[in-house]
């Protein structure tokens, strides 16, 4: 029998734990033909994004921690760079796996690839077209070298051929984000009942908005968060609004000495779990994240978009997701439309192959290439 092929699985921000705990699941029911090696680079460090992840979402703890921390892009996405050197050379895996945006999956796929190992981009082909955003960048550069293209929506098999890349490493496989989305609703569904820091959180009846914050365009200017939270003093009339924030828009609510309103209740951030069980019942959510709008689509929740564009359509177009931009009338308008329009009901519709399977996909995908590879 031939020997498991080994895989270099990079984490290293909070959207990426999610999409790497259905993965290591996967890889862990078929230990005769997969092996995996863990990177956390330390982009996020904090308890509350980092480590509460590991442990609920029973990711196991990594091989290796860079413990890069914060710091400019360069800075940080430099540090990445030079800490997976060594590893990624001790390790000698068949093929890393990035995902998603985040600055560790450019830097690591550079260095990967620039040291000769195959680099599978999970979550690739995404585009908002806008490169004022990191995340473009890191989107285009890391499509640009990675070897396979594990793809979530039909918009990202567009991109990759109308930027020439080869069509039999283009594979649309679904989406492990939603591999773990239903894996821990069934979880919840089975026994996990709200911890009492959820039901603290909650009113203890009626309908309640969630929302979530951390784009540099949203929250690093003064006037532009002045604007989004007047938005929520009008929305919070209609509907309480609970609010786990990130650590960078804390740090700008206080340096700009943002008026919190009396119906938003603002929270440290929640761990997966916690969240999962105080979002599912909202009666809406507002984000500028990547990763909710999925979600939402995936649980037929109304979800408005504090961003002028999104790199993932088809929440548009067959989910429950609308882009409202930053401004206060555009964000108050979109709330009151979405709320009407799923007054009476949630949306059943999902995206093509959103069905939970998307990790088992890659890895047979995988199987597959990597033996043609090394033959
Ligand atoms: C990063 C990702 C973004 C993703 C987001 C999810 C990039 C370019 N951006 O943005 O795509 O949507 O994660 O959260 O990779 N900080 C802490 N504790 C932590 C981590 C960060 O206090 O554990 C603070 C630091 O002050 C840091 C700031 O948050 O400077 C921003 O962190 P950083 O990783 O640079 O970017 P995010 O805004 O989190």
């Amino acid at each position: 029998m031939s020997k498991p092929l080994k895989l270099l699985l990079v984490a290293g921000a909070r959207p990426n734990f999610m999409k790497i705990a259905p993965v290591i699941r996967a890889i862990r029911a078929r230990p005769s033909e997969f092996v995996h090696v863990l990177v956390h680079t330390g982009q996020h460090y904090d308890e509350g994004m980092s480590e509460i992840f590991f442990r609920e979402l029973e990711i196991p703890s990594p091989e290796h921690h860079l413990n890069v921390g914060s710091g400019s892009h360069a800075e940080q996405t430099a540090r990445i760079m030079n800490a997976f050197e060594p590893v990624l050379t001790a390790e000698h895996p068949d093929c890393v796996l990035v995902f998603g945006d985040v600055n560790s999956t450019l830097a690591c796929s550079i260095v990967a690839k620039k040291c000769g190992y195959p680099v599978a981009h999970v979550e690739a082909g995404l585009r908002s077209g806008d490169r004022r955003m990191p995340e473009e960048i890191n989107r285009v550069v890391t499509d640009a070298i990675a070897d396979y293209f594990f793809v979530t929506e039909e918009s990202g098999i567009e991109h990759l051929r109308i930027e020439g890349k080869p069509e039999n490493r283009i594979f649309h496989v679904g989406h492990v984000m939603i591999d773990n989305l239903y894996f821990e609703m069934e979880r919840l569904k089975q026994g996990g009942s709200e911890s009492s820091r959820i039901r603290g959180l909650r009113p203890p009846e009626g309908a309640f908005c969630v929302v979530t914050l951390h784009r540099p365009s949203n929250v690093d200017d003064k006037r532009t968060l002045e604007g989004i939270f007047a938005a929520f003093r009008e929305i919070s009339k209609i509907h309480p609004i609970i609010f786990p924030v990130h650590p960078r828009t804390r740090s700008n609510l206080e340096r700009f000495s943002i008026d919190v309103p009396p119906g938003v209740t603002l929270s440290d951030p929640l761990g997966y779990r916690e969240f999962l069980a105080l979002w599912r019942d909202a009666a809406l959510i507002l984000t500028d994240s990547g990763g909710l709008q999925e979600e939402t689509t995936a649980l037929g929740v109304p979800c408005v978009t504090i961003r002028e564009n999104t790199e993932r359509p088809i929440t548009l177009t067959e989910g429950t997701n609308v882009l409202a931009g930053s401004r206060t009338e555009s964000i108050v308008q979109a709330a009151t439309m979405m709320l009407t329009k799923y007054s009476s009901g949630r949306s059943t519709k999902r995206p093509k192959l959103w069905d939970g399977r998307a990790s088992e996909r890659i890895l047979e995908l995988l199987r597959r290439e990597l033996a043609t590879r090394s033959c």
